[in-house]
């Protein structure tokens, strides 16, 4: 499959105060896919996302944009990315749309802002100053401004940050549509329902360094248990039995429970990636 970036033995320290960042980290983003970066705070997943956007230089290793060293594009590569950090950046005393209009202004190919914003929910309050607005709207207007340029590949950090429950799910339905209308997205977070719900595959980065790469599922495979836990009704009481998963249908036990007994659950022993995590790094997601 193609890559949009190919990554290898990226390193980077912030001069200021010599912290380490990334420690030498190799990944590759291929055209088409939701990438997630997964880990707790200080991992360094913004710092990479903010080398592979060319807002922080100086790095040692090589990335590749298409085939192509990132150090050799001008400032047309800005007209392929749209970048949603952290911490949304706008003119506080400009409304919304005004801030809308100035950024689209640094771009070539613009999209649809006044559909951009009525799918966020911003529409209403466009004409408000960004100053009024809570941190949830905030985010969605920096989310809105990812887009902007209509790009090909999405940069999202922490996207879902301090959004309610109904427009987290907007987002995530409109990164999915992104996808699926051809772009390519790397997004970090330390979210597991994020990763869950979105990414096609998944590294988990710990303390500068990537520590494993796959797609959920396969880590699933990979660090669950293979084991089946069966709660059944029996003599006016619920009991519960666990089963190993190989040679299932040779085991009587089961068996019997299956052919004599009422079920009334049934779950394979699959781990949660945020218990994945800390099998494979040591470290917990979240404090
Ligand atoms: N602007 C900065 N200046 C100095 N150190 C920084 C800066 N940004 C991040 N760091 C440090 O780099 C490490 C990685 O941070 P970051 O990339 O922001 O991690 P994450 O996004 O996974 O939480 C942390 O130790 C953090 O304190
Ligand atoms: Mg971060």
């Amino acid at each position: 499959m193609e890559k949009v970036f190919e990554v290898e033995g990226l390193r980077f320290t912030y001069k200021k105060n010599g912290v380490e960042a990334v420690r030498g980290i190799d990944f590759a983003v291929r055209k088409g896919e939701i990438f997630g970066l997964l880990g707790p705070s200080g991992a360094g997943k913004s710092t990479t996302q903010k080398i592979l956007t060319r807002l922080l230089k100086n790095y040692e290793g090589r990335i590749e944009y298409l085939g192509k060293d990132l150090k050799e594009y001008d400032n047309t590569f800005f007209e392929d990315v749209g970048v949603g950090f952290e911490l949304p950046v706008h003119f506080s005393k400009l409304t919304g749309a005004e801030n809308m209009a100035f950024f689209q202004r640094l771009y070539k190919k613009n999209a649809d802002v006044a559909a951009l914003l009525k799918r966020v929910g911003l529409y209403e309050d466009k004409d408000r100053r960004v100053g009024e607005y809570s941190k949830g709207m905030k985010m969605r207007l920096n989310f809105v401004r990812a887009l902007l340029n209509d790009p090909k590949i999405l940069f999202l950090d922490e996207v879902t940050n301090g959004l309610d429950p109904k427009n987290a799910r907007i987002v995530k339905d409109m990164i999915r549509e992104f996808k699926e209308s051809g772009g390519t997205v790397l997004l970090s977070t330390h979210l597991m329902n994020d990763v869950e719900e979105l990414c096609d595959r998944i590294a988990f980065i710990s303390g500068g360094e990537i520590r494993e790469i796959s797609t959920p599922r396969d880590l699933k495979i990979k660090y669950g248990r293979r084991e089946l836990s069966v709660e059944y009704y029996e003599n006016s009481e619920t009991k519960l039995e666990t089963f190993d998963l190989d040679k299932l249908g040779e085991n009587e036990r089961f068996m019997d429970i299956v052919k004599n007994r009422t079920i009334e659950t049934m779950h394979s022993g699959e781990t949660s990636l945020d218990d994945i995590f800390i099998k494979v790094t040591g470290e917990k997601i979240h404090e």
